[in-house]
């Protein structure tokens, strides 16, 4: 087996799926099991050439792939793995990094540090914030209240009714009461509650549901005020801060104890990699610092373990920094800007059709609309357009009605592929 001939080979597969991405259907075209089915149910007792494994995943794979890199995807949140971080990926596991503490790599921890760093810049975020990657936004937002319980001593979380499960799901992990708040009228979470015992309250920026934005700064003053940690949610919506006129919706930030922002979500990152900041690095080393004897060293060093859940840690700095490098901020800036604008020409086409609503006020590359008429009408709409493969759009429900989303997120993604879309869902 040639290492180099195999990597050839790879790259040439990676080259060739993207240049006819929009090609292959949006959505998985096949049935629960249908995978399954194909797949040997003993492992294999020999070895065969990587050849064999590259033509099975156009054999098998790829018809069970939802093809997220497709510029017709509007689904959940819309994302990107850009080249240079599809390479850097290679390269990473190529160097294969366990980053269990300084010495273990320095490359990862430092490099880590610097571009988390220079996000931190690029979003216009306060200077001093201690900044570091976790995999997703469910890992740091857990982080962060294991971090507010610890420093509060106290067991309760407070978020809006709009914030992504992944709030819930860590209170619950934590054995942390949970109270949801009830939004206004713009579906941002209403600031006069009593957080007189309230360990953490989390506010969103860009809800996964109507990418809304909470009062960060009226949340931030009340929760500092009651004792209380303030964790910001823009796990997707943050990256647009690198735009000057979306950082209206940073408004308050800089008070808060922590912040998560998914550059795997809208800065064409790959998965994963999620940025966790805080502004009390010493009090959220403490709630996770443990370090046993085999992990003692010399040096007075940075261990990035010593803030957060897992101690072998991935080198995704390395993609982060490819991506930053390559694009640079101003390449980022016009992809959001463009998704940005195709998300308005959208919602002028819904706000002309009489046949068509808008629901939810218009944010950032989110559109939510449904149809005027029934629920079940919407519904099939969404099933129908789905399985015919040009389109892939999600749900979600607001007041008890069911919604449709649009989100744009893929840097492929261009006008002829919203229009699509609009025809799609007109037909
Ligand atoms: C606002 C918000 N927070 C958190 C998450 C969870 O992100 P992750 O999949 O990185 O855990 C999402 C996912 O869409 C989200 O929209």
């Amino acid at each position: 087996m040639s290492f180099r001939e195999d990597g050839y080979a790879a790259v040439d597969w990676a080259s060739r799926y993207l240049e006819r991405i929009d090609q292959l259907p949006v959505l998985a075209q096949v049935k629960p099991g249908e995978l399954s089915a194909k797949l040997p149910l003993l492992p294999p007792e020999h070895g065969e050439p990587f050849a064999n494994v590259l033509a099975d995943l156009d054999d098998l794979i790829v018809p069970a792939l939802t093809n997220w890199q497709h510029p017709r995807f509007f689904a959940y949140f819309a994302v990107t793995a850009a080249e240079p971080g599809i390479l850097a990926e290679l390269l990473a596991a190529t160097m294969n990094q366990v980053a269990i503490l300084w010495r273990a790599s320095p490359a990862s921890t430092e490099l880590e540090l610097r571009v988390a760093d220079w996000v931190r810049q690029l979003l216009g975020l306060p200077d001093g914030w201690h900044g570091h990657i976790e995999d997703t936004a469910s890992t740091s937002t857990l982080a962060a209240l294991i971090a507010a319980r610890h420093v509060t001593g106290r067991n309760v979380v407070v978020c809006s009714e709009h914030a992504h499960s992944s709030v819930e799901k860590g209170a619950r992990m934590l054995g942390m009461e949970l109270r949801k708040i009830r939004v206004d009228d713009e579906l941002a979470m209403r600031a006069d509650v009593p957080l007189d015992d309230v360990a953490a309250v989390v506010a969103t920026v860009g809800t996964t549901s109507f990418a809304s934005v909470d009062p960060v700064r009226a949340l931030a003053e009340r929760a500092r005020a009651a004792g209380a940690w303030l964790h910001v949610d823009a796990a997707y919506a943050g990256s647009a801060w690198i735009c000057e006129e979306e950082r209206w919706s940073q408004d308050g930030v800089e008070l808060a104890d922590s912040l998560v922002v998914n550059p795997h979500k809208w800065l064409m990152l790959p998965m994963d990699c999620s940025l966790l900041w805080t502004s009390r690095p010493e009090e959220f080393r403490e709630a996770f610092s443990l370090v046993p004897e085999y992990l003692r060293t010399p040096e007075d060093a940075f261990a990035l373990s010593e803030y957060g859940p897992a101690l072998g840690r991935r080198f995704r700095s390395l993609k982060l920094w490819a991506v930053l490098r390559c694009f640079g901020a101003e390449g980022l800036r016009a992809i959001q800007r463009e998704h940005i604008r195709l998300a308005r020409l959208f919602t002028g086409w819904v706000e002309e059709a009489p046949a068509w609503e808008l629901v939810a006020p218009q944010r950032f590359s989110l559109v939510v609309f449904r149809r005027r008429g029934t629920d079940a009408e919407n519904e099939a709409i969404v099933e129908r357009a789905n399985a015919g493969g040009e389109i892939f759009l999600s749900h979600t429900k607001l007041d008890g009605r069911y919604v449709l989303r649009l989100a744009i997120g893929n840097a492929r993604t261009t006008e002829a592929d919203v229009r699509r879309a609009w025809e799609v869902l007109n037909r």
